[in-house]
Protein backbone atom coordinates (compact mmCIF):
# COMPACT_ATOMS: atom_id res chain seq x y z
CA UNK A 1 0.00 0.00 0.00
CA UNK A 2 1.42 3.18 -0.80
CA UNK A 3 0.56 6.08 1.54
CA UNK A 4 0.10 9.31 0.64
CA UNK A 5 1.47 12.52 2.47
CA UNK A 6 -0.78 15.56 2.57
CA UNK A 7 1.01 18.89 2.49
CA UNK A 8 0.43 20.89 5.65
CA UNK A 9 0.23 24.47 6.56
CA UNK A 10 1.37 25.00 9.98
CA UNK A 11 1.96 27.56 12.77
CA UNK A 12 4.77 27.58 15.81
CA UNK A 13 6.27 29.59 18.13
CA UNK A 14 9.55 29.78 18.95
CA UNK A 15 10.27 28.77 22.40
CA UNK A 16 12.44 32.18 22.90
CA UNK A 17 10.81 32.77 26.54
CA UNK A 18 10.23 28.99 27.39
CA UNK A 19 10.88 27.68 31.10
CA UNK A 20 8.59 26.02 33.68
CA UNK A 21 8.02 28.51 36.46
CA UNK A 22 4.33 27.04 37.38
CA UNK A 23 2.81 24.02 37.28
CA UNK A 24 -0.66 23.34 35.75
CA UNK A 25 -0.34 19.87 34.65
CA UNK A 26 1.84 16.92 36.62
CA UNK A 27 5.02 16.77 34.45
CA UNK A 28 5.66 20.14 35.34
CA UNK A 29 8.07 21.23 38.33
CA UNK A 30 9.46 24.50 38.83
CA UNK A 31 12.28 23.29 40.65
CA UNK A 32 13.79 20.88 38.19
CA UNK A 33 16.17 22.72 36.07
CA UNK A 34 15.54 23.15 32.30
CA UNK A 35 18.28 24.30 29.57
CA UNK A 36 16.46 26.81 27.42
CA UNK A 37 19.15 27.06 24.95
CA UNK A 38 18.39 23.35 24.17
CA UNK A 39 14.92 23.54 24.04
CA UNK A 40 15.11 26.23 21.30
CA UNK A 41 17.87 23.34 19.55
CA UNK A 42 15.21 20.80 19.63
CA UNK A 43 12.15 23.08 18.68
CA UNK A 44 14.64 24.34 15.49
CA UNK A 45 14.97 20.48 14.47
CA UNK A 46 11.45 20.09 14.40
CA UNK A 47 10.77 22.94 12.49
CA UNK A 48 13.75 22.26 10.33
CA UNK A 49 11.81 19.03 10.10
CA UNK A 50 8.62 19.95 8.65
CA UNK A 51 10.42 22.23 6.13
CA UNK A 52 12.45 18.99 5.32
CA UNK A 53 9.33 17.19 4.50
CA UNK A 54 7.47 20.45 2.21
CA UNK A 55 4.99 21.63 4.75
CA UNK A 56 4.42 25.40 5.10
CA UNK A 57 5.33 26.78 8.20
CA UNK A 58 4.22 29.69 9.58
CA UNK A 59 5.59 31.49 12.51
CA UNK A 60 3.95 33.88 15.51
CA UNK A 61 6.05 36.30 17.31
CA UNK A 62 6.57 34.77 21.41
CA UNK A 63 5.36 36.81 23.91
CA UNK A 64 7.72 37.51 27.29
CA UNK A 65 6.40 36.28 30.15
CA UNK A 66 4.16 33.43 28.36
CA UNK A 67 6.77 30.07 29.03
CA UNK A 68 4.00 27.60 27.49
CA UNK A 69 3.15 30.13 24.15
CA UNK A 70 5.79 27.43 22.58
CA UNK A 71 2.55 25.21 22.85
CA UNK A 72 0.70 26.73 19.25
CA UNK A 73 -1.66 23.31 19.31
CA UNK A 74 -3.45 25.31 22.48
CA UNK A 75 -3.81 28.42 20.57
CA UNK A 76 -6.85 27.58 18.60
CA UNK A 77 -9.17 25.26 15.89
CA UNK A 78 -8.55 25.88 12.60
CA UNK A 79 -10.78 24.41 10.09
CA UNK A 80 -12.19 24.93 6.64
CA UNK A 81 -10.65 28.88 7.13
CA UNK A 82 -13.06 29.11 10.32
CA UNK A 83 -10.64 30.24 13.32
CA UNK A 84 -11.91 29.51 16.81
CA UNK A 85 -9.87 30.99 19.34
CA UNK A 86 -8.84 29.81 22.83
CA UNK A 87 -9.92 30.34 26.98
CA UNK A 88 -7.34 28.85 28.89
CA UNK A 89 -8.70 26.92 32.10
CA UNK A 90 -5.14 28.22 33.86
CA UNK A 91 -4.41 32.14 34.46
CA UNK A 92 -1.08 31.66 33.58
CA UNK A 93 -1.71 30.76 30.37
CA UNK A 94 -4.43 33.29 29.71
CA UNK A 95 -2.73 36.00 28.14
CA UNK A 96 -2.26 33.66 24.99
CA UNK A 97 -5.31 33.41 23.72
CA UNK A 98 -5.56 36.93 22.24
CA UNK A 99 -2.27 36.77 20.75
CA UNK A 100 -3.40 34.32 18.50
CA UNK A 101 -6.55 35.08 17.85
CA UNK A 102 -4.38 38.75 16.55
CA UNK A 103 -2.67 36.20 14.61
CA UNK A 104 -5.51 34.56 13.00
CA UNK A 105 -7.49 37.44 12.33
CA UNK A 106 -4.30 39.34 10.69
CA UNK A 107 -4.17 35.81 8.65
CA UNK A 108 -7.87 36.33 7.03
CA UNK A 109 -9.64 33.89 8.80
CA UNK A 110 -13.31 33.54 9.79
CA UNK A 111 -13.36 34.30 13.51
CA UNK A 112 -15.08 32.58 16.43
CA UNK A 113 -14.98 33.27 19.95
CA UNK A 114 -15.24 30.35 22.62
CA UNK A 115 -18.34 30.79 25.41
CA UNK A 116 -16.52 28.11 27.94
CA UNK A 117 -12.97 26.93 28.40
CA UNK A 118 -11.50 25.68 25.38
CA UNK A 119 -7.30 24.65 24.93
CA UNK A 120 -7.79 24.31 21.07
CA UNK A 121 -5.87 21.43 18.94
CA UNK A 122 -4.88 20.34 21.94
CA UNK A 123 -8.42 19.20 22.80
CA UNK A 124 -9.48 19.08 19.15
CA UNK A 125 -8.66 16.86 16.48
CA UNK A 126 -10.61 16.18 13.29
CA UNK A 127 -10.57 12.80 11.78
CA UNK A 128 -11.80 12.55 8.23
CA UNK A 129 -15.16 13.91 9.06
CA UNK A 130 -15.35 13.61 12.81
CA UNK A 131 -14.95 15.69 15.35
CA UNK A 132 -12.48 14.25 18.33
CA UNK A 133 -13.23 16.74 21.43
CA UNK A 134 -11.47 15.56 24.94
CA UNK A 135 -12.53 16.85 27.81
CA UNK A 136 -12.23 15.99 31.99
CA UNK A 137 -9.05 17.97 32.95
CA UNK A 138 -8.84 21.09 30.34
CA UNK A 139 -11.56 21.81 27.55
CA UNK A 140 -14.89 21.88 28.89
CA UNK A 141 -17.55 19.75 28.13
CA UNK A 142 -20.06 22.60 26.96
CA UNK A 143 -17.53 23.58 24.55
CA UNK A 144 -18.53 20.80 22.67
CA UNK A 145 -21.59 21.59 21.48
CA UNK A 146 -20.06 25.18 20.15
CA UNK A 147 -17.46 23.37 18.35
CA UNK A 148 -20.29 21.75 16.62
CA UNK A 149 -21.87 24.23 15.78
CA UNK A 150 -19.09 26.32 14.42
CA UNK A 151 -17.61 24.07 12.22
CA UNK A 152 -20.22 21.64 10.81
CA UNK A 153 -18.82 18.54 11.64
CA UNK A 154 -20.21 15.58 14.15
CA UNK A 155 -18.50 16.25 17.63
CA UNK A 156 -17.56 12.97 19.72
CA UNK A 157 -16.61 13.55 23.38
CA UNK A 158 -13.66 11.23 24.82
CA UNK A 159 -13.61 11.64 28.56
CA UNK A 160 -9.75 11.47 29.62
CA UNK A 161 -9.41 10.07 33.04
CA UNK A 162 -5.56 10.01 33.54
CA UNK A 163 -4.00 13.41 34.54
CA UNK A 164 -0.69 12.50 32.83
CA UNK A 165 -3.06 12.80 29.23
CA UNK A 166 -4.17 15.78 30.32
CA UNK A 167 -5.00 17.05 26.95
CA UNK A 168 -6.45 14.84 24.16
CA UNK A 169 -3.41 14.74 21.87
CA UNK A 170 -1.01 13.42 24.58
CA UNK A 171 -3.54 10.21 24.19
CA UNK A 172 -4.17 9.60 20.60
CA UNK A 173 -2.81 10.49 17.73
CA UNK A 174 -4.43 10.80 14.30
CA UNK A 175 -2.71 9.41 11.77
CA UNK A 176 -4.14 10.13 8.69
CA UNK A 177 -8.60 10.18 7.79
CA UNK A 178 -9.38 6.72 8.91
CA UNK A 179 -6.75 5.43 11.42
CA UNK A 180 -5.52 6.57 14.83
CA UNK A 181 -3.37 5.42 17.56
CA UNK A 182 -4.17 6.10 21.15
CA UNK A 183 -3.75 4.70 24.97
CA UNK A 184 -6.97 3.13 25.95
CA UNK A 185 -6.14 3.14 29.41
CA UNK A 186 -6.07 7.18 29.27
CA UNK A 187 -9.96 7.10 28.04
CA UNK A 188 -13.03 6.51 30.06
CA UNK A 189 -14.42 2.82 29.32
CA UNK A 190 -17.69 4.53 27.41
CA UNK A 191 -15.49 6.77 25.66
CA UNK A 192 -12.56 3.51 24.62
CA UNK A 193 -15.82 1.31 23.62
CA UNK A 194 -16.29 4.56 21.01
CA UNK A 195 -12.93 4.47 19.70
CA UNK A 196 -13.02 0.98 18.93
CA UNK A 197 -16.49 1.08 16.98
CA UNK A 198 -15.02 4.12 15.33
CA UNK A 199 -11.71 3.05 14.74
CA UNK A 200 -11.39 -0.77 14.94
CA UNK A 201 -8.43 -0.37 13.49
CA UNK A 202 -6.34 1.87 15.50
CA UNK A 203 -2.56 1.06 17.30
CA UNK A 204 -2.74 0.94 20.59
CA UNK A 205 -0.25 2.42 22.33
CA UNK A 206 0.90 0.96 25.41
CA UNK A 207 2.02 3.13 28.70
CA UNK A 208 5.69 2.92 28.22
CA UNK A 209 4.98 5.07 24.87
CA UNK A 210 2.72 7.60 25.62
CA UNK A 211 4.72 8.57 29.26
CA UNK A 212 7.41 9.71 26.91
CA UNK A 213 4.10 11.64 25.38
CA UNK A 214 4.73 9.46 22.20
CA UNK A 215 1.22 9.86 21.53
CA UNK A 216 1.94 13.76 20.99
CA UNK A 217 2.67 12.86 17.30
CA UNK A 218 2.17 14.82 13.66
CA UNK A 219 1.18 12.79 10.53
CA UNK A 220 0.60 14.22 7.16
CA UNK A 221 -0.46 10.61 6.14
CA UNK A 222 2.43 9.15 5.30
CA UNK A 223 5.13 10.88 7.95
CA UNK A 224 4.90 10.77 11.33
CA UNK A 225 6.88 12.72 13.34
CA UNK A 226 6.95 11.69 17.18
CA UNK A 227 9.31 11.63 20.32
CA UNK A 228 12.41 9.85 19.58
CA UNK A 229 11.89 7.91 23.03
CA UNK A 230 8.67 6.33 21.86
CA UNK A 231 10.40 3.44 20.11
CA UNK A 232 7.22 0.65 20.50
CA UNK A 233 5.01 3.19 19.20
CA UNK A 234 7.55 4.17 16.01
CA UNK A 235 7.78 0.47 15.53
CA UNK A 236 4.18 -0.76 15.33
CA UNK A 237 3.57 2.44 12.86
CA UNK A 238 6.69 1.02 10.54
CA UNK A 239 4.99 -2.16 10.69
CA UNK A 240 1.90 -0.21 9.06
CA UNK A 241 3.80 1.19 6.35
CA UNK A 242 3.87 4.95 7.80
CA UNK A 243 7.54 6.11 7.84
CA UNK A 244 8.62 7.67 11.38
CA UNK A 245 10.80 10.72 12.01
CA UNK A 246 11.63 10.94 15.72
CA UNK A 247 13.08 13.95 17.22
CA UNK A 248 14.22 14.50 21.00
CA UNK A 249 12.29 17.36 22.44
CA UNK A 250 13.48 16.25 26.15
CA UNK A 251 13.46 20.08 27.19
CA UNK A 252 10.05 20.94 26.66
CA UNK A 253 8.24 17.69 27.64
CA UNK A 254 9.23 19.01 31.28
CA UNK A 255 6.63 21.25 30.75
CA UNK A 256 4.45 18.59 29.11
CA UNK A 257 4.75 19.09 25.61
CA UNK A 258 5.95 16.91 22.78
CA UNK A 259 5.59 17.52 19.03
CA UNK A 260 2.21 18.25 18.64
CA UNK A 261 1.86 20.34 21.03
CA UNK A 262 4.29 22.86 19.26
CA UNK A 263 2.26 22.63 16.03
CA UNK A 264 -1.48 23.63 15.12
CA UNK A 265 -2.55 22.92 11.87
CA UNK A 266 -4.12 25.63 9.79
CA UNK A 267 -6.75 24.46 7.34
CA UNK A 268 -8.05 26.59 4.84
CA UNK A 269 -11.29 27.15 3.65
CA UNK A 270 -11.69 24.84 -0.33
CA UNK A 271 -13.15 28.99 -1.08
CA UNK A 272 -9.60 30.77 -0.25
CA UNK A 273 -7.53 28.10 -1.54
N1 LIG B 1 2.46 23.38 29.97
C1 LIG B 1 1.41 23.35 29.00
C2 LIG B 1 0.07 23.18 29.70
O1 LIG B 1 0.01 22.45 30.66
C3 LIG B 1 1.64 22.24 28.02
C4 LIG B 1 0.67 22.24 26.90
C5 LIG B 1 0.85 21.10 25.95
N2 LIG B 1 0.02 21.24 24.84
C6 LIG B 1 -0.70 20.25 24.26
N3 LIG B 1 -1.31 20.50 23.15
N4 LIG B 1 -0.83 19.08 24.84
O2 LIG B 1 -0.92 23.74 29.31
Amino acid sequence: MTMDATRQRLLMCRPTYFAVDYAINPWMDPTAPVDPDLAIRQWEQLHQTYLDLGHEVELIDPVAGLPDMVFAANGGTVIDGKAMAVQFRDPQRADEAPAYRAWFEAAGFEMYDPKHVNEGEGDVLLVGDHLLAGTGFRTAHASHAQLQEVFGYPVVTMQLVDPRFYHLDTALTVLDERTVAYLPEAFSPGSRAVLRRLFPDAIHATMADAEVLGLNAVSDGRHVVLPAQATDLAAKLRDRGYETIGIDLSELRKAGGGPKCCTLRLRQGKAIK
